[in-house]
């Protein structure tokens, strides 16, 4: 007998059916508890909400379990490569070789970023934030490719993800060089895609540009864990943005947007902010972590806690095993290093900590290797953003063609009940 769930309500009791996934995981399925009952349910945060049954990534946060389409992030991490996690995420297989070389030469089809493009970049003044300027040129790659993507077309919808990738990272790099004053570079097609990426960021006219081997390999890595969480923050406003059948660049606009936040992607720049102003103030470790204990702080430790892994972040531990790698083989002696070292190892031993599951997020350690790869404290996010890309293709591609409703959600309204109208001069 499949498993139901008995809601009581005064003298009615109802039967709600329960959902059970390939992982075992549960949901009691309300979706017609309205209906039958006239309540709905309150949530604040979605932390009990599924908004959707998804085939693409299974994380479990108690066993620090993450997976992307059955295969676990430690062995992509190790074996795959970034583009190979995109077309895994996105069509739902590891591809061949030949449809990953296909995947490749098509994705450089797309690579060439508008001229005009440029006209929109030089309108933000210097203050601008990176992830402001990066939202809003996604947005405006709708201008140039007005013809919505026909979701129900396969070679549309292959397409549409090539051409948001091969322009996504150029348009990343643009942002960065507009800031430092740098001339704009274009993608060179006979170059591997996180090759492409470092020479768009960082090549300059008057030397030549030589590429690193270790930082190639440790991007690929950092990108690959970012590639797709299931349903947080980001990936939640992509999927409702996309849910009212807005385009695919809007919604990935939007979800930029959602990413840029101190709690969610932003983070990672926080992190080292936070390092930095520890050691600008002396060093003393202790001091932070009971900031970060008193409730009369706002002060929280960055790139601690986590909204579902209450164990460990499985990509935190492979993340500070290359922080390690990258910054032995560079040979890197960053100071800010053994703050979060002398951090991390107080936070895990103090009982606020413990208690309440508080452990290193992924952004703790990922801003130490984008430092020592020379990526600048304000791209942190932008990083971010580039390797969260495929998650978000992935995931508005499957709501899009599973044809999910219009995402509304409902409220209960605690304001004023109905007051005849004052006419002003009547006001006080
Ligand atoms: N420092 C100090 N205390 C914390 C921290 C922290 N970083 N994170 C949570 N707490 C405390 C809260 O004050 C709360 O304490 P209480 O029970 O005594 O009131 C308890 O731990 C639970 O915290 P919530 O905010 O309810 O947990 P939630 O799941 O809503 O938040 C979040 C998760 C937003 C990640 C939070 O831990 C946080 O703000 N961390 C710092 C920001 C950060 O690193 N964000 C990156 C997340 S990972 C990512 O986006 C890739």
């Amino acid at each position: 007998m499949s498993e139901v769930a008995k809601i009581v309500l005064g003298d009615k009791t109802i039967e709600l059916p329960v959902i059970t996934g390939t992982e075992n995981e549960k949901a009691i399925d309300i979706s017609k508890l309205r209906d039958l009952t006239g309540y709905i349910t309150m949530d604040r945060g979605y932390k009990n909400t599924g908004a959707c049954e998804s085939a693409i990534t299974f994380l479990d946060g108690e066993l620090g379990v993450l997976h992307y389409r059955g295969y676990s992030i430690e062995s992509l991490a190790e074996h795959a490569g970034f583009l190979e996690v995109c077309f895994l995420l996105v069509f739902g297989e590891l591809p061949t070789k030949a449809q990953l070389q296909k995947f490749e030469d098509d994705i450089r089809l797309y690579t060439l970023v508008n001229e005009e493009m440029k006209d929109i970049i030089d309108g933000f003044p210097a203050s601008a934030h990176p992830m402001g300027v990066l939202s809003a040129l996604t947005s405006a790659l709708t201008a140039f490719n007005p013809k919505p993507v026909d979701v129900k077309s396969e070679n549309d919808m292959y397409h549409a993800v090539c051409k948001t990738i091969g322009k996504f990272v150029v348009l990343c790099s643009w942002v960065y060089r507009t800031k430092v004053g740098f001339p704009l570079n274009y993608y060179d097609n006979s170059k591997g895609y996180v090759e492409n990426f470092l020479r768009l960021m960082f090549a300059i006219p008057t030397q030549e540009y030589k590429i690193n081997p270790v930082v190639v390999d440790a991007l690929d890595k950092l990108l690959i864990l970012h590639a797709d969480h299931e349903q947080n923050c980001s990936t939640s406003t992509v999927r409702i943005v996309g849910s009212s059948h807005a385009g695919l660049f809007a919604s990935i606009s939007a979800g930029v947007s959602a990413l840029w936040g101190p709690l969610h992607g932003g983070a990672n720049q926080e992190v080292i902010e936070m390092l930095e102003a520890i050691r600008a103030d002396g060093g003393d470790v202790d001091k932070y972590v009971l900031k970060a204990k008193d409730k009369d702080d706002p002060f929280r430790l960055m790139g601690f806690g986590h909204r579902v892994y209450k164990n460990f972040d499985p990509r935190a531990k492979i993340i500070k095993k290359a922080a390690d790698e990258v910054l032995a083989a560079l040979g890197v002696n960053d100071p800010i290093l053994e703050i979060a070292k002398k951090l991390e190892k107080v936070a895990l031993e103090d009982e606020y900590f413990k208690s309440r599951n508080l452990y290193p997020n992924v952004d703790f350690y990922s801003g130490i290797i984008y430092r020592a790869l020379g990526i600048p404290t304000e791209m942190f996010t932008v990083m971010f953003a580039l390797g969260r890309l495929p998650g978000w293709i992935a995931q508005w591609k499957e709501m899009r063609q599973g044809n999910e409703p219009i995402g509304r959600p409902r409220q209960i309204y605690v304001g004023k009940t109905d007051r005849a109208y004052i006419p002003l001069d009547k006001r006080k």
